[in-house]
């Protein structure tokens, strides 16, 4: 059975798989800089046999095809970039690049795709299609590396019937996967706020126009936005992480800066809001005799899991990882570029267990401890592997 054989090999590549990841673990790249892991990634197609295009930079585009390639394609992703953060791990594989560490998991992600590649590749006279390998830049910084890849024609010439996804997950342990058919991940847009007044001295308010006083207001008011303005049914956040104006106790400035993100999960609604943050803060400034910039250019949209085909991958998960070990997981307002590839082409992102035994490896993701059990190396490439098959099976 072609499933004994894809777990049978990712037990055997595992040694290699869990050196790739010591190696691109220990040299990340920030967004859009990953030149030395692309090359590497590059590099390590070739020795497999396997025919690459690269796109958008740093991106990679692969094919691997079984018998009848021209049947169905079949994508798989994985994301490349690291995040600026300094490593606090004392390992073997510590970031050797200063300020840089793979703290989301994405090292993670490029090798389990590697490893799913050459299994796949290995077994490419037991399954009909082909396989397109997307390895992609820049999944932490807008635009996101998706949004470009596909701009450049990385879902054309064979274009997916389906495309798969993971990402790591220390809330579950090594071993485990974790499915949501359906809404997962919301939309990330990021609100830039600029409030012009006229600054002077605080003991003279009647001559000023105080920026800071009124940006009080505006923030209040905007709470709105999700409280009175949103439907309840569909989840929203407007969180302001930065306020920036001001030097003294008894000057007021002219302006004040205001950033923050709105996130929610219904495409329609996340562009009326944009409009009602822009209007409700440029009423207000005006109100009191002050200028409002607003600008919120799209971030990520919401990343809506195919629920016909989430719900086969959930059942396939079953039988590689065994009933108990596959979870279903909550709703997220965090953002992921792999939305993107959603809303052309059905998808599926699900997530690998990376803690240890719920004890260690616990460290959430974006943080300076994050590290995983490496034996879901095992589990994520055996994964992408098993759902390429199966979903060119057309099971
Ligand atoms: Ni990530």
């Amino acid at each position: 059975m072609i499933l004994h054989k894809i777990q049978e090999k990712a037990a055997q590549y595992f040694p290699e798989v869990q050196a790739i990841r010591h190696h691109i673990h220990a040299h990340p790249e920030l967004s859009f800089q990953e030149h030395k892991t692309s090359a590497f990634v590059a590099e390590k197609l070739e020795r497999m046999g396997i025919k690459y295009q690269r796109i958008a930079t740093t991106g990679i585009v692969a094919l691997i095809e079984g018998k009848n390639p021209g049947k169905r394609c079949i994508a798989l992703r994985a994301d490349m970039d690291a995040l600026p953060i300094q490593e606090k791990n004392e390992v073997p594989y510590k970031s050797k690049n200063n300020g840089v560490m793979h703290a989301c998991g994405h090292d993670v992600h490029t090798s389990c795709l590697l490893g799913a590649a050459h299994i796949l590749h290995d077994l490419r006279d037991e399954w009909e299609g082909t396989v397109k390998l997307i390895f992609q830049p820049g999944e932490e910084a807008h635009p996101g590396g998706a949004s470009i890849m596909i701009k450049e024609g990385v879902l054309d010439n064979p274009a997916p019937a389906a495309i798969f996804g993971l990402h790591v997950y220390p809330h579950l342990p090594s071993g485990t996967t974790g499915f949501r058919p359906g809404q997962y991940m919301a939309s990330a847009d990021e609100v830039y706020i600029t409030i012009e007044g006229k600054g002077g001295h605080a003991a003279l308010p009647h001559q000023i126009i105080d920026p800071i006083a009124i940006s009080a207001l505006v923030i209040t008011g905007l709470q709105q936005v999700v409280s009175r303005k949103a439907n309840p049914l569909v989840p929203s956040v407007l969180t302001f992480g930065k306020i920036e104006g001001g030097f003294a106790t008894n000057v007021v400035p002219d302006k004040v800066e205001i950033l923050g993100t709105f996130r929610t999960f219904d495409e329609q609604w996340r562009y009326e809001a944009h409009s009602w943050i822009k209007e409700f803060t440029e009423h207000t400034c005006a109100a009191y005799g002050a200028k409002a910039t607003v600008e919120i250019p799209a971030g990520y949209p919401s990343l809506f899991n195919d629920p016909i085909l989430t719900e086969r991958a959930k059942d396939w998960a079953k039988g590689y990882v065994g009933e108990d070990n596959v979870h279903h997981l909550d709703m997220r307002m965090a953002g992921e570029d792999f939305s993107f590839y959603t809303h052309h082409v059905p998808g599926c992102f699900f997530r690998i267990g990376t803690s240890k035994g719920n004890t260690e490896f616990t460290a959430p993701v974006h943080n300076a401890h994050f590290d995983i059990d490496e034996n879901a190396l095992k589990t994520g490439m055996g994964m992408m592997a098993w759902c390429a098959v199966n979903e060119l099976a057309g099971l």
